[in-house]
């Protein structure tokens, strides 16, 4: 296999700090069992020196490489030569600025913008990240690939594993734990689907086992690869304000991939000095599973340069056993206790100068309703980002005339079911749905007028709501 020399796995841990090489499958250090980066040796390597390097790719976007909204940054991940990139066109997202949902969150004019990765070809950021594991997974040869899912990396990964033969997909998900729109894009994909009798922590420990077993490629994000590709978001980012670093970006915590890929991505970008300011990060729970909050706020648990402390996390984790508690929320891509990208996003958090918040179901579903009627829409997790901002506007902790970009993770149809029961009439369909969960009312709900189908009520029913 040609590796590209520079760029190397590396542990996290700076006490340990152990290097292997990139032609090794594996998703923690053999040796002190933490998470590994995906490190590179700049001074051997020719990263662009400045933006304009990276903008004279979009001037040649017929080649593949640089149509991807992933790879056409790839003088920032470069760990594969052109020749071993699988790309389906991904990362093809917008930053869209909009007063309408800037005003419900608390923001001055101008102020707010809605970064749109449901726009991916799955519908989903996992497609950034996927494409960078799957490249990898093809360079080491991989036949099959593997995932616990709540829905969208299964998506993804199916679809990478449907368009290029290339593997075969097996996914793992909890059992009633996945929306219909992420179920239904892996069945159609022709995944094997696993449909475990747990959730999504269970099903992330059994597909570590399994992988590791019978020797299948893992894509979750304890891949170091997959990170890599999620740091494009915020190349994107950035790009859409001509370079220039937001003061905020507000992303939700689930298994915490994203938030510790955009923290390496500012910490590397500030490396090489193509910006000169990290902006702050916030990353949001959802309030039935909220692990990063309750260790980072009530336990104040932080990285500390490497030094975090374990013991905190490890009894944080035994009570929560002893007490079989389980994550619950309706957000089901965020319904994760047991975060795999802990440490990492520890790390970002210091790096960003982060905060951490959590925001209930009700606050999600009515965020989701403002972002849908002020902008594109998204899936109820993404809505987290933008009910995490108004919380930290309210608490003045972000200010009225910061720049803030929240993190639209998912797309508006991966979850009909919660966005009809949000706009239903029917009480028992907003029971069942929302009310079990906690959610009281629908705040914003835009519900449908039943008309006879006669002109006359049409015409009036038009006039009157009209
Ligand atoms: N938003 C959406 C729409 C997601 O699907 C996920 C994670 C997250 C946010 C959380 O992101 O893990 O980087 O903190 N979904 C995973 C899945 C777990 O299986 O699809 P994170």
């Amino acid at each position: 296999m040609t590796t590209t020399p520079a760029a190397f796995q590396r542990c996290i841990s700076p006490e340990c700090g152990q290097t292997y090489d990139l032609s090794q499958t594996l998703v923690a250090c053999p040796k002190c069992g933490d998470l590994l980066d995906i490190a590179y040796d700049w001074d051997r390597l020719a990263p662009p020196k400045t933006w304009k390097d990276i903008e004279a790719n979009w001037a040649k976007r017929t080649n593949p490489l640089n149509f991807s909204g992933v790879w056409r940054f790839r003088s920032l991940f470069p760990f594969a030569t052109d020749e071993q990139i699988v790309t389906l066109g991904e990362g093809q997202t917008l930053l869209q600025q909009t007063d309408e949902v800037g005003k419900f969150v608390g923001l001055d004019s101008g102020k707010l913008h809605l970064q749109y990765e449901g726009m991916n070809p799955s519908g989903s950021f996992k497609d950034n990240g996927m494409t960078a594991a799957f490249t990898h997974a093809h360079m080491v040869g991989a036949k099959r690939a593997a995932c616990a899912s709540t829905g969208n990396t299964s998506a993804s990964l199916a679809m990478y594993c449907s368009v290029t033969r290339l593997m075969k997909a097996v996914i793992f998900i909890g059992s009633g734990k996945i929306s219909y729109g992420k179920l239904s894009q892996a069945l159609d994909y022709g995944a094997l689907t696993l449909q475990i009798a747990g959730d999504f922590d269970d099903a992330m420990a059994r597909v570590k086992e399994v992988s590791k077993d019978m020797g299948i490629y893992l894509v979750n994000s304890v891949n170091p690869f997959r990170l890599e590709g999620q740091k494009s978001v915020m190349f994107r980012v950035l790009e859409a304000l001509q370079w220039e670093p937001p003061d905020w970006i507000v992303v939700p915590g689930g298994n915490l991939g994203n938030s510790s890929a955009f923290g390496k991505a500012f910490a590397e970008l500030k490396e090489l000095g193509l910006i000169n300011r990290i902006p702050r990060l916030a990353v949001i729970n959802a309030s039935g599973a909220d692990t990063l909050d309750q260790l980072y706020n009530n336990q104040e648990v932080r990285w500390n340069g490497g030094n975090y402390p374990r013991h905190k996390i490890a009894a944080y984790y035994e009570k929560m056993d002893a007490e079989n508690r389980k994550a619950s929320t309706l957000a089901s891509a965020i319904e994760i206790n047991r975060p795999v990208n802990l440490h990492k996003c520890l790390r970002a958090l210091s790096d960003c100068d982060g905060v951490v918040r959590q925001v209930s179901d009700q606050e999600i579903m009515d965020a989701k309703s403002r972002v849908g009627s002020g902008g594109m829409g998204c899936e109820p997790a993404s809505a987290a980002s933008v009910a995490g901002a108004k919380i930290l506007r309210e608490q003045g902790v972000i200010a009225p005339s910061d720049r803030v970009v929240c993190i639209l993770t998912g797309h508006l149809l991966k979850d009909p079911t919660a966005t009809v029961a949000y706009h239903t009439t029917d009480q028992d369909t907003f029971n069942s749905v929302l009310g079990s969960r906690g959610v009281k009312r629908a705040t914003f709900a835009n519900r449908a007028v039943a008309v006879k189908n006669d002109m006359n009520d049409i015409v009036q029913a038009i006039q009157l709501y009209g």
